[in-house]
């Protein structure tokens, strides 16, 4: 089965990027299953129920998050409670709305299922409870309600470091490890010694001709500046950024491709 892993979705140009994109990777690369970051698909920064639905409804399977999960925060955490398909870090304080695991079936897959598990680091991040002893706590819960169905899980944080670390820890227990949140695209795929497959960055789908996102003069003014500035969705080369992993029926990662396709039409939908 393949896996395909979407990075952070910048607002109303990423998501555009999945309704062109989601359904041609699925019939050219065989992918059976779909999880995309939506930390930003709403305006750049957070998730909407409507910014959520609109990727479901590109053909996404499951929504990860991350540090902007709260944005948001009136109409995504009753949300978070209901929808089995969207899953916010795990390692976030005990309490929180939502799940950080879900266990979903894949469409037409005749009851084969996938564990998707959602980290956050805690390098140059807000302050949380440890990743790795959050996933090694929820891999033993897995083995006992849903064993021998794959997990994969996005890490999302700053440090490849911290990234690369979580790589290894989960290495030979889950099928892959790809990282979000940099919105910037490594070139480290691999399938490490244990059999998962491993990605640093998939890099955000979005418009690339920006600073991670926004609208690069404002960005350069803000740095130049030392002053805040509005956060802008850039407009210009919006690319798709993805990793397939193949998993075999054992749960390893037998292949890993980074993915990219380029929007070529002129961006027509002007509201973020
Ligand atoms: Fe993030
Ligand atoms: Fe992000």
């Amino acid at each position: 089965m393949k896996v395909l892993c979407i990075g952070d979705v910048i607002g109303r140009p990423g998501r555009d990027a999945l309704r062109s994109f989601v359904g041609r990777l699925r019939a050219e690369l065989g992918v059976g299953f779909v999880i995309a970051n939506g930390e930003n698909s709403s305006g750049g920064v957070g998730i909407t129920v409507q910014s959520a639905e609109d990727m479901f409804g590109s053909g996404v399977d499951v929504i990860t998050l991350g540090n902007h999960t709260w944005k948001h925060d009136k109409e995504i955490a009753p949300y978070l409670e209901k929808c089995g398909r969207l899953v916010r870090p795990l390692n976030f304080a005990p309490g929180t709305p939502g799940r950080g695991v879900c266990v979903v079936e894949v469409p037409g897959g005749g009851g084969v299922r996938v564990a998707v598990m959602n980290l956050i680091g805690r390098v140059f991040m807000e302050a949380c409870a440890s990743p790795f002893d959050a996933a090694d706590a929820a891999l033993a819960e897995l083995l006992r309600t849903a064993p021998g169905v794959p997990v994969v899980v996005d890490m999302h944080a700053e440090a490849s470091s911290e990234k690369r670390a979580m790589g290894h820890h989960l290495d030979g227990r889950v099928a892959a490890v790809f990282g979000t949140h940099t919105h910037v695209p490594t070139a480290d795929e691999e399938v490490l010694p244990g059999g998962t497959g491993y990605l640093g960055d998939v890099g955000m789908t979005g418009p690339y001709d920006s600073v991670i996102g926004m609208v690069k003069e404002k960005i350069v003014h803000k740095f130049r500046s030392g002053r805040p500035m509005p956060y802008v969705v850039a407009r210009g080369n919006v690319q798709l950024r993805g990793v397939v992993f193949e998993i075999d029926g054992r749960g390893k990662c037998v292949a890993v491709e980074r993915v990219r396709r380029d929007v070529t039409g002129p961006v027509v939908s002007e509201d973020a």
